[in-house]
């Protein structure tokens, strides 16, 4: 099963890939976070990536494409993609890694937010650096180890304010394009993240589950 989660920044896209990937025993890929482990590893390329994604900017299409296209190579067993694809070129270039392997979408799922709420929810997002767990200081108490596994909780770089605002001028830019790539499609759904992560999660659930 390949299933695509799009949105705006804060949407809960992670949230709740971490919840479909138990219920649909799939592997989570997030562009943003394979992006953010090249940053890490200090290499060329990542020191120029580390400049665009933490004042918000996209990452040049080449660069999550080929990133999605090594995790195709490798997995055999279903995906959820997180983030990807995030502009027409790049959709085209799923549609034709699919036809490569014989396979289809089973779902694309748009989680969408109103400007408001999402600056709300991304000043206050925390994460683990051991399990990658998503918190939000706003519904918990978040000290500063992770409460599954005692790893360092930490605020993402591109968190801040301005890179926020320029994140979700970019999702503006690019999501009405991508809108019109994929509606009309049966496995698309568009879906109001402002619920809870549990009713959230039921819609796009009740989505998948009818689909097949
Ligand atoms: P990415 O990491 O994908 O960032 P994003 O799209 O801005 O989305 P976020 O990860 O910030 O939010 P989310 O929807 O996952 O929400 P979360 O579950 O954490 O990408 C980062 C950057 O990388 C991009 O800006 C771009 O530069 C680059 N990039 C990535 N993919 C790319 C691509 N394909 N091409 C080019 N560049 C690319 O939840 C947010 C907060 O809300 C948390 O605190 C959470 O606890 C809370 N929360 C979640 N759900 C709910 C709920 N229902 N109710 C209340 N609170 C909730
Ligand atoms: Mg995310």
């Amino acid at each position: 099963m390949i299933l695509v989660l799009l949105g705006s920044p804060g949407a809960g896209k992670g949230t709740q890939a971490a919840m479909l990937k138990e219920k649909y025993n799939l592997k989570h890929i997030s562009t943003g976070n394979l992006l953010r482990e090249e940053i890490a590893k200090k290499t060329p390329l990542g020191l120029r990536l580390k400049v665009v994604l933490d004042n918000g900017g996209l990452a040049p299409d080449e660069v999550a494409v080929q990133l999605v296209q090594k995790v195709f190579e490798d997995e055999e067993h279903g995906i959820i993609l997180d983030g990807f694809p995030r502009t027409i070129r790049q959709a085209i270039e799923l549609d034709k890694m699919l036809d490569s392997l014989g396979e289809k979408l089973a779902a694309v799922i748009e989680i969408n937010l109103e400007d408001d709420v999402i600056i709300k929810r991304l000043s206050a997002r925390r994460l683990c650096r051991g399990c990658g767990s998503i918190f939000n200081i706003n519904s918990e108490e978040v000290g500063e180890k992770c409460k599954k596994c005692g790893g360092q909780i930490y605020t993402r770089d591109d968190d801040t304010p301005e890179a926020v605002k320029h994140r979700i001028e970019i999702f503006k830019t690019e999501a009405v394009p991508l809108w019109y790539y994929y509606r009309g499609k049966p496995f698309y759904k568009r879906i109001n993240g402002d619920k809870t992560p549990e009713a959230v999660f039921k819609e796009i659930t009740d989505f998948i589950d009818g689909q097949k």
